[in-house]
């Protein structure tokens, strides 16, 4: 019996692997983002799309130059002092973002930074990053937006 024990943990262990394996991808990536979320104790919306006033999906619509105009204004008087586009500086290199985060994310992110900071888990990922943490700027959810709007205008 005592030799039969390896055999049995084995064929239980691919017994496990086997009836994971059924479960479909998309399952997986969904249990996966549930769990991490408890972890942080935030939701799955918020893991996705930021902590912050944006609490459920926008409807982006095409780009529009008059805030793309406003959104470059706000960047270079509130933001460039921290941000460059294709270099990291005191904080993340921001081409591209759009890619990385959803627009939902970076406006939580630009609106409400500090609780970001403290409780999401990509924020705290470049707070450790960058030594430093982001501070509000005194922006408006409107600026906040026409900021996006510039972010998508820059896209590469
Ligand atoms: C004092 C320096 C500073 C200023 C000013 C600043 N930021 Fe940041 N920003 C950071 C740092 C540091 C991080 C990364 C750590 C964190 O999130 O706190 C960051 C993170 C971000 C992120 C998240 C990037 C990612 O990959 O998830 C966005 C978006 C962003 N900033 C946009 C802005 C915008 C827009 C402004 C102007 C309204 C701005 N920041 C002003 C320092 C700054």
């Amino acid at each position: 019996m005592k030799r039969l024990i390896p055999y049995l943990a084995l064929a239980s262990f691919l017994l496990v692997i086997a009836c994971g394996g059924g479960e479909s991808k998309k399952d997986e990536a969904t249990s996966k983002q549930e769990k991490m979320a408890k972890i942080f104790g935030i939701s799955v919306f918020e893991l996705e799309n930021g902590i912050g006033p944006i609490k459920e999906k926008m409807n982006l619509g095409q780009l529009d130059a008059i805030k793309v105009a406003a959104g470059k204004k706000l960047f270079e008087s509130k933001c460039s002092q921290c941000h460059k586009f294709d270099e990291k500086y005191t904080g993340p290199a921001l081409r591209n973002v759009t890619k990385r985060r959803t627009p939902e994310y970076i406006v939580n992110n630009i609106l409400n930074p500090d609780e970001m900071a403290n409780k999401h888990p990509e924020a705290k990922k470049l707070v450790a990053l960058h030594a430093t943490k982001m501070t509000f700027q005194n922006v408006t959810q409107e600026d906040a937006m026409n900021i996006l709007e510039y972010f998508r205008s820059e896209e590469k």
